[in-house]
């Protein structure tokens, strides 16, 4: 796309008329800091022209029940466009998507099997529902400090063991591009007939990029429900996610829990964007992406003959457990470089201005998508190169058991007002009234109703001590990691 200004106004004009969409991250990608005071004007001028009100005649909204309304039909489009029997559309994001989703499978007094690598809007969608999670941890591996996808006969061991659940939950894709064996799964759900729900928010191309060896749509795979982030990995405004379904019976249900997160302004800038990036996925999806998984797999090639550098690649890929690997997620161990992926993160934002998707303490996690070039391969790889070099650390503190002892669900600590913030030393035992999440493992550690451990609270102290970042409900901490919410029993 042209990064003209006076293209771009020459373009305003016909983009609102046709409620098509622009390229806004190449448009700022491509922009020089001269063009960029214009192009804000341009920009917000464009903004306004298209976020139009609710109250203009056929564009409808999520509360919309007009079949024939703008919103219905690209919400239909776009169902037909990813092959599943109905899309909804949120303007804020998979989080906002989770919460009613995942309380369509199960409400208050209800057992849903979740797999405790999820994000925390799972957890979010508990304290809605007053759903009982019967968690299941997945392996962690010790070789790379991350959590590995639960394989089918396991799940058919948790299932035949709480045959009262109602639904089961897993995300797949992880954070680091591993997939679960959907197929498996699902047909282990088919058997004790519950719904598979996967949360797939970070594979919203996988629909149109299968032959590029992205791992196959989940809904293809015979997933109940899939989300999808839209904006994270396509050309789409922040916030633009889609929820697809592929079994009539939950679409009714979840269609009344929906309408309680919807406001009834919608964004419909973010909402064109989405439909832009899901037309565009699916005219020219293999073309769109080709470059970026080129890059990775060279990038990939190259780092692997530099020393103390592990890369995650195909060979975990054993087709039980882990069923693909999504080939623009590029994970680089770097301890036996002597350093902490915190610390290789911190090195390469000071010396090349480098920001990293994600650091663990073993880690780096880098993400490629279709405006990264070859150049910009080249750049982190000699930046890469430049990290320094030292003794080799020893493995990860990867030692946290979850606590086990569940007195309440999420729901109850949410209608318990009373809390109060103790320190770590005189946190055990107590009952936790905050989501306490980190990376590593990527898990939930602790969720509100569980009982504090000793061993929990010192793992997450060490882990905040190596850098970690602590993903908290109660951050009043001074930035610290020294006291945590209970309930004031
Ligand atoms: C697995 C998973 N699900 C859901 C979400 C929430 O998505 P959103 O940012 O679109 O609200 C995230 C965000 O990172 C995620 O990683």
């Amino acid at each position: 796309m042209s990064t003209s200004i006076d293209e771009i106004i020459r373009n305003l004009e016909s983009i609102h008329n046709t409620l098509d969409t622009f390229e806004f991250r190449e448009i700022q990608h491509n922009a020089t800091p001269t063009e960029l005071v214009a192009l804000n004007e341009a920009f917000f001028g464009f903004f306004f022209l298209l976020d139009s009100s609710v109250s203009a005649q056929g564009l409808g909204s999520g509360l919309d029940s007009k079949e024939q309304s703008a919103w219905n039909l690209s919400r239909k489009q776009m169902a037909d466009q990813q092959r599943v029997i109905e899309t909804f559309l949120s303007t804020n994001g998979t989080s906002t998507l989770n919460a009613p989703g995942i309380a369509a499978l199960a409400w208050e007094g209800e057992k849903v099997i979740i797999v405790r690598d999820c994000h925390i809007s799972v957890i979010h969608s508990l304290q809605f529902s007053g759903a009982s999670p019967h968690w299941v941890v997945p392996p962690l591996s010790d070789r790379w400090g991350i959590t590995f996808p639960i394989t089918p006969d396991e799940l058919d061991d948790v299932l035949a063991e709480h045959q009262d659940s109602k639904g089961v939950v897993v995300t797949s894709p992880s954070y680091f591009g591993l997939t679960s064996d959907i197929e498996g799964l699902s047909s282990v759900c088919r058997k004790w007939k519950v719904p598979l729900y996967v949360d797939s928010a970070w594979g919203p191309q996988y629909f149109a990029t299968s032959s590029l060896g992205f791992p196959p749509a989940p809904q293809s795979q015979g997933a109940d429900v899939t989300t999808s982030s839209v904006h994270k990995m396509a050309t789409c405004l922040s916030q633009g996610a889609l929820l697809n379904f592929m079994n009539q019976k939950l679409v009714n249900r979840f269609s009344e829990l929906f309408r309680i997160f919807v406001s009834s302004s919608p964004s419909y800038p973010i909402a064109i964007s989405v439909e832009h990036a899901i037309n565009e996925l699916a005219e020219r999806g293999t073309e769109l992406w080709t470059g970026a998984v080129e890059i990775t797999k060279w990038l990939r090639d190259q780092i692997r003959k530099i020393d103390g550098f592990d890369v995650l690649d195909n060979e975990i890929v054993d087709g039980i457990r882990v069923k693909h690997l999504d080939p623009v997620r590029l994970a680089i161990r770097v301890t036996r470089r002597g350093i902490t992926g915190f610390e290789a993160a911190r090195i390469l934002k000071e010396q090349a201005d480098i920001d990293v998707e994600l650091a663990t303490r073993d880690l780096l996690l880098f993400l490629f998508a279709p405006p990264d070039s070859k150049q910009d391969a080249e750049y982190l790889l000699s930046a890469l190169k430049k990290l320094p070099y030292s003794t080799p650390l020893g493995k990860s503190r990867l030692t946290a058991t979850f606590p086990e002892d569940r007195p309440l669900t999420p729901r109850q600590v949410l209608s318990l007002r009373k809390r109060r913030r103790v320190p770590l030393s005189r946190a055990s035992g107590k009952i936790c009234a905050e989501v306490l999440a980190s990376y590593p493992p990527g898990i939930p550690c602790c969720v509100p109703g569980e009982r504090l451990t000793e061993e929990l609270l010192t793992y997450l102290e060490h882990i905040f001590q190596d850098g970690a970042h602590i993903t908290r409900t109660f951050p009043e901490d001074n930035g610290q990691f020294t006291s945590v919410v209970v309930l004031d029993e």
